[in-house]
Order: structure tokens, then C-alpha cells, then sequence
């Protein structure tokens, strides 16, 4: 049974802050009252985020690929929070997009190291701090792309695999606490995270551009990252396990249920229908 949880007026850390779904949330809950520690790599988005927020703000320039780094920005929230840590979002990540016969390998141990990798670090740093409070959340993100296997996402998918079954795993560990571990996988989010991608070249061979690419996901994608900080804030706080994020996520996650090794018979279809359909609105 779920367990409802407040985090609105706790301290939240964010990461992955300085754009799409981590500005959102950033913006969100420090509307309802929460002082956000934000942290990125990007530093110019970083205060562009930071100015557009009324409350109490932390802002911190990270890796989160760097675990020690990780610790100290811990320490730091824990001297700073004005109130008790309500929730950690380890929401940071980044996109390939290659077949597995054409990977470039550091492309793909560049996006380990982030949507994995920095998710354990997130982890590790501040459980510390909630399991001696007794109370609080870590949220992180997976994706659809942590329910099915999709072509040119092998590294990506990998990556959102893990971050399932890590924070699955810890959340057994975490019962009978007041601790609890949740996952989050949005179905397409309008972000920046496919011109943010590292890109070699079309993995369909249809000779797209990133930007093109780019142009072409944001036509597709059913959600805006307004409603996914929405969805995402009301699904921890009525104490969800796992928050599928948009119509689509509902979709993913029924076909990979009723058809675990067919579902993308059906994904794929749909997925030429809307991009079959965007292009030819883009050539009105
Ligand atoms: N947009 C989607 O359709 C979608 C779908 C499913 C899951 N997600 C996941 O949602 C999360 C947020 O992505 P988004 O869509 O808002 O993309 P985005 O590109 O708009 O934002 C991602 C942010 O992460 C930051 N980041 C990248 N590497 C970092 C690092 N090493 N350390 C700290 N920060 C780093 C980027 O600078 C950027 O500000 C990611 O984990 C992504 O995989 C997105």
C-alpha cells in the first residue's frame, strides 16, 4: 500500500537543474514552498534556472559523474537546508544514439558514467543524511526506455535498466523504514536532451542532422516539462513506487507487459505514423 509523503516546504535536491525536467521541478516545487538545491554542468543554465526562482536557492556547478564531488555537495546541502531534506531527484542524464554495430565505445561509457553512474553517486551521498532523518525520498529517473529495448538506444536503455533495478533493489532495503527509493520514467518529454546528445550520424541512415533529429523528437513527444515536474511532484507525494510520466509511458509499459518480446511491433508502427505525420506538417 502506498504511503502518502510531503515534500512541498522541505529542501529538495535536483540535478540535471539547468534545463527540461530538472528546471521544471526546480521551478515547481520551489513554488510550493521548498528550498532547491540545484546542481548541473552547465553553469549559464544553472543561473538562468536560479533567477527564475523566488525561494531559498542552493546552486552548485557539478559533475555528477564525480562521487567525491557528490559527498562535499552533500555536506554542503546539509549545512545549508533550512528545513529537513524532503527529497533528492537524481534526474541529471544525457542521450546516445548509435547502433550497437556502429557504437563509438566512449560515447557509450560517457552516458554510463552519467544516467548510471551519477544516480549511484546521487545515491550514496545523500541516503546518508535521509536514513539518519528517518524520513525523505530518493527519485530517480529512468525512462521508458527502462521498460523496453529500443534500436540505436542500447546504451541508454542499458543505462535506464540499471538505474530500475538499483533503485528497485534499494527500496527493498529501505522497508520498514521512512526512507523509500522511487523511479520515474518518462515517456518523451519536450527538453533539450537530443540536441544535448552526443551525435556521429543518423543511426537509421535517413542522413538527418542532430538538429533535424531534434526538430523531429520534439514533434513526437506528447509532454511538455511542465506537466512532467506536475506529474512527477503529485506521484512522490502520493507515495509511488514507480511514476510512468505522460500517455505514453502508460502505453510503453502496458505493451511491455502484454507483449515482452513483441512490443516493439507496435512501438515502432506508431513511432513511423507520428513521425510520418510531423514531417508532413513540417512541409506545409
Ligand atoms: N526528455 C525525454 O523525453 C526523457 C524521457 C525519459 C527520460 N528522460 C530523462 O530525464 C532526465 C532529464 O532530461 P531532460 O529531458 O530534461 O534533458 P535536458 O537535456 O533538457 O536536461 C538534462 C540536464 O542534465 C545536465 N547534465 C548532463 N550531464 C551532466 C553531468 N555530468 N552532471 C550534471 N548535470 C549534467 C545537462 O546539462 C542538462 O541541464 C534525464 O535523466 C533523461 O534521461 C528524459
Amino acid at each position: 500500500m502506498s504511503k502518502r509523503r510531503t515534500i512541498s516546504g522541505r529542501t529538495v535536491v535536483i540535478t540535471g537543474a539547468a534545463s527540461g525536467i530538472g528546471r521544471a521541478l526546480a521551478q515547481r516545487l520551489s513554488a510550493h514552498s521548498c528550498p532547491v538545491a540545484i546542481a548541473d554542468v552547465d553553469e549559464l543554465g544553472l543561473k538562468e534556472t536560479e533567477a527564475s526562482l523566488a525561494g531559498p536557492v542552493l546552486t552548485r556547478v557539478l559533475d555528477v559523474r564525480d562521487a567525491a564531488d557528490q559527498r562535499a555537495f552533500a555536506d554542503e546541502v546539509a549545512d545549508w537546508a533550512p528545513q529537513p531534506l524532503g527529497a533528492v531527484f537524481n534526474n541529471a542524464g544525457v542521450a546516445v544514439a548509435s547502433n550497437v554495430l556502429d557504437a563509438v565505445p566512449e560515447d557509450d561509457q560517457w552516458l554510463w558514467d552519467i544516467n548510471f553512474h551519477g544516480v549511484v553517486n546521487g545515491t550514496r551521498a545523500f541516503l546518508p543524511i535521509l536514513a539518519k532523518q528517518d524520513e525523505g525520498v530518493i527519485v530517480n529517473t529512468s525512462s521508458v526506455f527502462g521498460l523496453v529495448g529500443m534500436p540505436s538506444q542500447s546504451a541508454y536503455c542499458s543505462a535506464k535498466f540499471a538505474v530500475r533495478g538499483f533503485t528497485d533493489a534499494l527500496r527493498q532495503e529501505l522497508r520498514g523504514t521512512g526512507v523509500s527509493a522511487v523511479n520515474v520514467h518518462p515517456g518523451g518529454i519536450n527538453t533539450n536532451i537530443v540536441r544535448n546528445a552526443r551525435f556521429r550520424k543518423d543511426p537509421e541512415g535517413r542522413g538527418r542532422s542532430q538538429s533535424q533529429m531534434a526538430d523531429e523528437f520534439a514533434a513526437i513527444t506528447l509532454t511538455q516539462p511542465v506537466k512532467a515536474a506536475e506529474i512527477i511532484h503529485r506521484g512522490v507525494e502520493a507515495g509511488k513506487a514507480r511514476i510512468l510520466v505522460g500517455p505514453d509511458a502508460y502505453v510503453f509499459d502496458a505493451l511491455a507487459r502484454i507483449a515482452p518480446t513483441h512490443y516493439y511491433d507496435v512501438i515502432g508502427f506508431a513511432q513511423s505514423r507520428l513521425r510520418g505525420r510531423a514531417r508532413a506538417q513540417a512541409a506545409r
